[in-house]
């Protein structure tokens, strides 16, 4: 049997490499079209940080699994192609801002229509709106060279900086189909690690909308601790004790209840958005406006976070130096993408502060190119003013102590385990005072930090 999937990203890398770790009798070939990505994965640099990942393509490469450009031919090969393309908010005309643009999927379907011949099974891997499928089967059925298709849904779960975790031991694997043969071809490569009783199948609509559901759940959770964070902030509450109260419920569970500067990633916002476009589609407002305060909530937990900064330092950060511990959006991971550090960035440096960031996995030229993102509007025009702060105000260090130096507060926006353990008394020394810490991600010890003389500012804590 041949796989191949479409798209070398986040979520098509990892998931191909443990399938190839797992079949070895499996032959996978990955494409895409960013040949610098390809490149990467056949290095020993790969372009995605995961822990435990390099050994896991290093197992396989060269044994069952390449990565290639050669998208056309990959295509013609397979028994069973993956779709694993990038689906993002839609920037332009219908939508703009909330719907999936679904190009890249498009796209492929028309690819594999083109150069397939016999029987293919087509798996659906990103994150789509329901009914995709009945867009993507359409496609393949006018293919006109006489080849058949089944279309599977199969979203994946992952989740980053624990990929290779999450991959291998899943809550859960899902396949949507209709097609008993198609879904049980799938089922028999998953089966080969994990136990059939976590093989869920479903019809088409059902799996592509739980994955959809499935983020909007895990997002509502975060904001919603992160509601009563601000609540725990004006009386006296301690988010994490209230946490740890609610989380002992079993009704309620205590997974994901951590109070944060806010949610990121590249799924929980556009898959949240998303959601609302569809439930409006639908007629559906109530549902839509539900969904949608989960995502405004999160703006406000930004928003709040340096509101917090300013307000506490004075009233102003105008020329002050803040350090900026952590980009990524969250530890073990060196993606940014919708990370809540580049918006208090941003803010930051409108309010005229100097930042100076640090983060152990994240390159100088990702941080001004986010940053510029942020600060460029929908028609694609940006400010001379942010142009010069992102220029002037901003600055990369390569350590903590080296952003801290100097500055007048320090700001934690991703728990990266090694923050916690850094010599806080040279850190003081060497900080303006009163030295200020506002905690992002109650990640440091308060009580240690506020003996060293630091004024420390946490989520959800007075
Ligand atoms: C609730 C809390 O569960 C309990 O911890 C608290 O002390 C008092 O309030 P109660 O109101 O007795 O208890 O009933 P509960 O079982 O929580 O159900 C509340 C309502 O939600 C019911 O109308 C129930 O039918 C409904 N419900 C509950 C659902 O519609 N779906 C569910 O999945 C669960
Ligand atoms: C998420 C889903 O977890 C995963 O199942 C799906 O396949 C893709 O989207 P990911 O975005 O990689 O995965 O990270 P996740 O661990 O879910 O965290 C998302 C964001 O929520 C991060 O910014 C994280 O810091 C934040 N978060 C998470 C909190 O602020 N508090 C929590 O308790 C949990
Ligand atoms: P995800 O997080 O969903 O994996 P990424 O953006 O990391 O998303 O990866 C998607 C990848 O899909 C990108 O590397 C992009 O170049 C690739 N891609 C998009 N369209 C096509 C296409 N038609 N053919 C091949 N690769 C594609």
């Amino acid at each position: 049997m041949k796989i191949c999937c479409i798209g070398a990203g986040y979520v098509g890398g990892p998931t191909m490499a443990m399938i190839a770790k797992q079949c070895p009798d499996i032959q996978v070939t990955v494409v895409d079209l960013n040949q610098t990505r390809i490149d990467a994965w056949n290095s020993d640099d790969l372009p995605v940080y995961e822990p435990g990942l390099d050994e896991v393509v290093q197992e396989a490469r060269g044994r069952n699994l390449t990565f290639s450009t050669k998208v056309d031919e990959a295509i013609a090969a397979a028994d069973m192609i993956f779709i694993s393309v990038n689906t993002p908010t839609k920037t332009f005309g219908m939508g703009a801002g909330r719907a999936a643009n679904l190009e890249f999927i498009e796209k492929c379907a028309r690819q594999i229509a083109r150069v397939s011949s016999g029987h293919k099974i087509v798996v659906e891997k990103s994150t789509l709106p329901v009914r995709t499928a009945e867009a993507v089967k359409r496609i393949l059925s006018s293919s006109g060279n006489g080849a058949t298709f089944d279309v599977l849904s199969n979203p994946e779960f992952l989740a980053e900086g624990t990929a290779v975790e999450d991959l291998l031991k899943p809550d859960r694997v899902l396949i949507g189909g209709e097609s008993q043969e198609a879904i049980d071809k799938l089922c028999d490569v998953y089966a080969k690690w994990i136990p059939r009783d976590r093989i869920l199948t479903t019809n088409l609509w059902s799996s592509e909308l739980s994955k959809l559901t499935a983020n909007a759940f895990l997002a509502q959770r975060v904001s919603s601790i992160n509601a009563i964070s601000a609540l725990c902030e004006a009386t006296g509450a301690d988010v994490d004790e209230v946490a740890r109260a609610i989380g002992t419920d079993s009704r309620i569970g205590p997974k994901f209840l951590k109070a944060s500067v806010g949610f990121g990633g590249s799924c929980f916002q556009k898959d949240i958005l998303n959601l609302v476009y569809l439930c409006e589609h639908f007629g559906l407002r109530e549902v839509a406006a539900y969904w949608e305060q989960v995502v405004s909530m999160n703006d406000y937990q930004k928003q709040r976070f340096t509101e917090r900064i300013v307000k506490t330092m004075f009233n102003t950060v105008s020329d002050k130096k803040i350090a900026i511990w952590g980009y990524a959006f969250k530890k073990d991971t060196n993606d940014t993408r919708e990370s809540a550090a580049i918006y208090i960035c941003r803010d930051l440096i409108r309010e005229r502060a100097r930042v100076v960031i640090h983060d152990p996995r994240v390159s100088e030229g990702q941080i001004r190119a986010t940053l510029t993102e942020a600060c460029t509007d929908m028609q694609g025009n940006i400010s001379d003013l942010d142009k010069r702060l992102i220029a002037e105000n901003v600055s990369v260090a390569k350590d903590c102590y080296e952003a801290s130096k100097g500055a007048h507060a320090v700001a934690v926006m991703t728990e990266w385990d090694a923050f916690k353990e850094l010599d806080f008394t040279q850190i003081y020394d060497s900080m303006q005072q009163p030295a200020f810490v506002f905690d992002g991600r109650n990640l440091l010890d308060r009580c240690q930090l506020e003996k060293i003389g630091f004024e420390i500012h946490a989520i959800g804590k007075s």
